[in-house]
């Protein structure tokens, strides 16, 4: 094991040494001195991002780099307050966080008693990098007679840290030929949980699968379907987002966009990223960053006057002090995200007021810290090119970094606490020991003066103990228990943004229950009581379906009434239900109602149509009374009386049969309905028919030797009369006995209504019985058409002609209008026909007459009839 620790220590210095430099040994380029360091019997390093590099570091491989600027150069006429601290107090009270703890453990006698922890910590510039030249130079030791290897010395145990996922990465790599365990504080990327690429990793911070599954309860708990997403230009930012990605799919929640924030700051593509998030109609942002880049886009976006965003901020930076000033609360305020959980360090805040220039004078972090709390550089610093002034003494505390001292809630630093901890539990483990029951092969134990940092991840991967009352453990993939805090940011009494707990995310409860909201407490963005709307679509009310638009999300769409007989009855249907037989839609389509029932009642239709119908059998009625009374004129006996007093009784029949057809069909009134009518029509016909003949016979029989009039005598009349319409008799037995009309109820014509109807059984009867009549009334016209020009001042048969005329004109178009007219209104044709064909047949064989008989009696003669005057 050492062996190839050795020559793998080998191949890292090599790569560190530049060609030329060709003797076989250790030569550092350029020593990189820890920030802080304390000799132990357990050795342990921290890595942390002291300073935020903004500068990218010098990648020309052909001359000798010059050594890393982590804190940048400044150009003066840039300053602001954003940029003129590139150092993180943060970050640094992290660092001290992990002293505080070494400390407390070596003066704790129930834990490690008899040995003590030392401590390197480095500054890793939060960026990948320089990252990895920390960790290098954590394993090689600063200067080479100074290198554990080289010189033997105890090797390095464990390593708390990184504090970004990119750079926890790079030195979970470097450090995992050397099977020295690492633990994280703030790594949180879910790519960090795999055993086979990560053997070595362990975290104090729940893996991002967990706050992806939270943000996506959260995003559905507040009916946020239509979101955007922003992220950093890293893993962190780049496996969270697949994350998300991976819970929101079937869900009703839909990314409107993913935008990045480039990796060097770029105004232009932050510009593109701003114009984006204003236009879209998203209006729930979800930041995957931390507060390095976002600094100097919130400043860019805060420029552009951007509001009404709703942020959910991500872990790593919803606890950010850097935004807790007042002049971000009129744009970050109601921002609401899930925080690492915060505890409680009893010593921290006594530890960090220790920390004084004046104490460490030779430490240039220390005098950094107090130039970024400060704005001042200490007198007592040596050397120092700051171009700050001078600390007088009555300097007030810088507002974005006031946060430094407030140790009320600290999570990361918690953290880094835990983390120490757990390295000081499994050491105490690993000492416990006792010979020959050891974990390792033959049961062996670890050789304290030698412990090698695989046997150390051993205990590290059992460990479990309680720190001021929580419990503390690894899962296999080095994971701790799931749990955030869920975070809103409110307005505090000075206008500043305070970050008050509104809820929380425990992911070892049930699935569905992991997520408790007091959505009372929570400010949203822009001061509102409400939850801010973000969706692509308003939801589509009940008696409407969606509609996907082509070519979008789902969510977005339109929405579609239902077609008529279709109902939707929930708010977001997807498709329209058909509503059951004997069933139709309401008019909003909502719910499904008995469709109506429809038939000719006595409504005004039916009504009007009665009306008409008595009317014209009474006027029938009378007009057959004033010829009874003058049925001694010329006139009326001229025209052969009988006939004309059997036509006007079968009309008044005609009319009749009319009101048969109004009312709900029953199975008697669709019997009778055509059976009626078509005998009276019948009947009618046919006694025009004989008037016809008699007309005829009587001309022709004034011709000599000819008695046709024999023929056509009354009885004779009659019969032919009788036998016509006993033809339509028979027609109608046969149907009524074969297959009589009956009610049926019609819903194919007209689907929202029940058409309650006659079906006519047999529609050959049907079409025989109009058929026949048809025949009688041809036969008749064509008759009296032959007649119309014989002599005489009073020929009825061009009256004849023409009522037969009309007659055959309403049947005729009664037809098309019958086949084509919806529900009840093809019986109220059926009735106007009757009742058109009837008055025609009325006024056309009576007006004229009664005209004589009534206005000019003088007519009224034997002569004047005869044309003979
Ligand atoms: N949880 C984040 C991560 O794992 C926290 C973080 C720390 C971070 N430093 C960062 C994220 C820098 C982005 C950039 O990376």
């Amino acid at each position: 094991m050492s062996r190839l620790a050795h020559s793998l220590f080998h191949l890292l210095a090599l790569l560190l040494t530049p060609a030329w430099t060709l003797e076989e040994q250790c030569i550092l380029q350029s020593p990189f001195e820890p920030g802080f360091v304390a000799e132990g019997d357990f050795v342990i390093s921290g890595i942390f991002p002291l300073h935020y590099n903004m500068e990218m570091p010098d990648l020309n491989c052909t001359y000798k780099p010059p050594p890393v600027q982590c804190n940048g150069k400044q150009d003066i006429s840039e300053v602001n307050f954003f940029s003129l601290y590139r150092f993180d107090p943060r970050a640094f009270r992290w660092a001290l966080t992990m002293r505080l703890a070494v400390e407390e453990i070596n003066s704790n006698n129930s834990l490690l008693p008899n040995h003590t922890l030392g401590y390197k910590i480095f500054d890793s510039c939060a960026y990948p990098l320089t990252g990895q030249r920390a960790a290098l130079a954590v394993i090689n030791g600063a200067e080479e007679h100074r290198s554990p290897m080289c010189a033997g010395a105890a090797p390095l145990l464990a390593i708390i840290g990184e504090s970004g996922s990119a750079q926890s990465i790079v030195v979970s790599r470097i450090l995992q030929p050397l099977r020295i365990p690492m633990i994280s504080y703030f790594s949180s990327c879910a790519c960090l949980g795999d055993r086979t690429k990560f053997p070595t990793f362990f975290r104090v911070i729940p893996s991002d699968d967990y706050q992806v599954k939270a943000i996506a309860h959260l995003l559905q708990h507040f009916n946020w379907t239509w979101v955007g997403v922003v992220r950093g230009d890293h893993e962190y930012g780049r496996f969270a987002l697949q994350g998300l990605l991976r819970e929101l799919s079937g869900t009703r929640v839909c990314i409107a966009y993913q935008l990045m924030i480039p990796l060097l700051y770029n105004r232009q593509k932050a510009q593109e990223i701003i114009d984006i998030m204003r236009t879209s109609t998203a209006k729930v942002v979800v930041v995957f960053s931390a507060e390095g880049e976002l600094t100097p886009f919130l400043r860019d976006y805060m420029e552009q006057n951007v509001t009404g965003i709703q942020w959910i901020a991500s872990e790593a930076w919803v606890t950010s002090a850097v935004f807790a000033g007042s002049q971000y609360y009129p744009y970050l305020g109601g921002t609401i995200g899930f925080g690492i959980r915060k505890g409680y360090i009893p010593g921290l805040r006594d530890y960090l007021m220790t920390v004084l220039p004046q104490r460490y004078p030779s430490n240039p972090l220390v005098h950094e810290l107090w130039g970024a709390l400060y704005g001042c550089f200490s007198s007592s610093s040596t050397g120092s090119t700051s171009q700050l002034p001078p600390c007088t003494g009555h300097e007030t505390l810088r507002q974005q970094h006031a946060a430094y001292m407030n140790t009320s809630s600290p999570r990361i630093s918690y953290n880094v606490y835990k983390a120490v901890y757990a390295i000081a539990y499994s050491l105490h483990n690993l000492i416990q020991c006792e010979a020959g029951k050891g974990p390792f092969p033959n049961s062996s134990c670890a050789d304290i003066n030698n412990v090698y940092p695989w046997q150390l991840q051993h205990y590290l991967q059992d460990v479990s103990f309680n720190i001021l009352g929580e419990e503390v453990n690894f899962d296999d993939k080095g994971d701790s228990i799931p749990s955030y805090d869920l975070i809103n940011w409110q307005r505090g009494s000075e206008g500043n943004i305070e970050f008050i707990n509104v809820g929380m995310f425990d992911g070892s409860n049930e699935a569905g229950k992991e997520l408790i909201i007091q959505d009372g407490t929570i400010t949203w963005a822009g001061h509102q009581s409400k939850v801010l709307v973000s969706v692509c679509s308003d939801s589509c009310p009940p008696g409407y379906r969606k509609a996907v638009r082509l070519g979008e999300p789902l969510c977005c769409f339109d929405c579609i009434p239902c077609d008529s007989g279709k109902i939707s009855n929930e708010t977001d249907s997807i498709d329209c239900i058909s509503c059951p037989e004997d069933f139709w839609s309401n008019v909003d389509g909502t719910e499904c109602i008995p469709k109506v029932v429809e038939f000719l009642s006595h409504d005004a239709m039916g009504l009007t149509l009665t009306v008409i119908a008595v009317f014209g059998a009474c006027l029938t009625v009378s007009i057959l009374a004033v010829f009874f009374h003058f049925r001694n004129t010329p006139i009326v006996r001229v025209n052969n009386s009988e006939l004309s007093f059997f036509i006007l009784l079968s009309l008044t029949l005609c009319f009749l049969c009319a009101l048969v057809f109004i009312g709900e069909p029953t199975s008697w009134s669709c019997m009778l309905r055509h059976t009626i009518f078509s005998i009276t029509f019948s009947l009618c016909i046919s006694c025009i028919l004989g008037k016809t003949l008699v007309v005829l016979a009587a001309f022709t029989a004034t011709r000599p030797g000819n008695n046709v009039m024999k023929w056509l005598g009354p009885r004779q009349q009659r019969v032919i009369i009788f036998s016509c319409t006993l033809v339509q008799v028979v027609i109608c037995a046969a149907w009524l006995i074969s297959a009589p009309p009956f009610p049926s109820k019609n819903s194919q014509d007209q689907r929202s209504k029940i058409i309650l109807e006659c079906s006519v059984g047999s529609s050959l009867a049907f079409w025989c019985v109009l058929g026949y009549i048809g025949l009688l009334a041809c036969l008749c016209f064509v008759l009296a058409f032959f007649a119309r020009k014989l002599p005489g001042n009073f020929n009825e048969a061009k009256y004849i002609t023409f009522s037969m005329l009309i007659f055959c004109a309403v049947w005729l178009a009664f037809v098309p209008a019958y086949v084509s007219s919806p529900g009840k209104f093809t019986v109220a044709v059926e009735i106007f026909a009757i009742l058109a064909s009837a008055f025609g047949l009325l006024f056309c064989l009576f007006a004229p007459k009664c005209y004589i008989i009534l206005v000019k009696p003088e007519k009224n003669t034997r002569n004047h009839l005869m044309g003979r005057e």
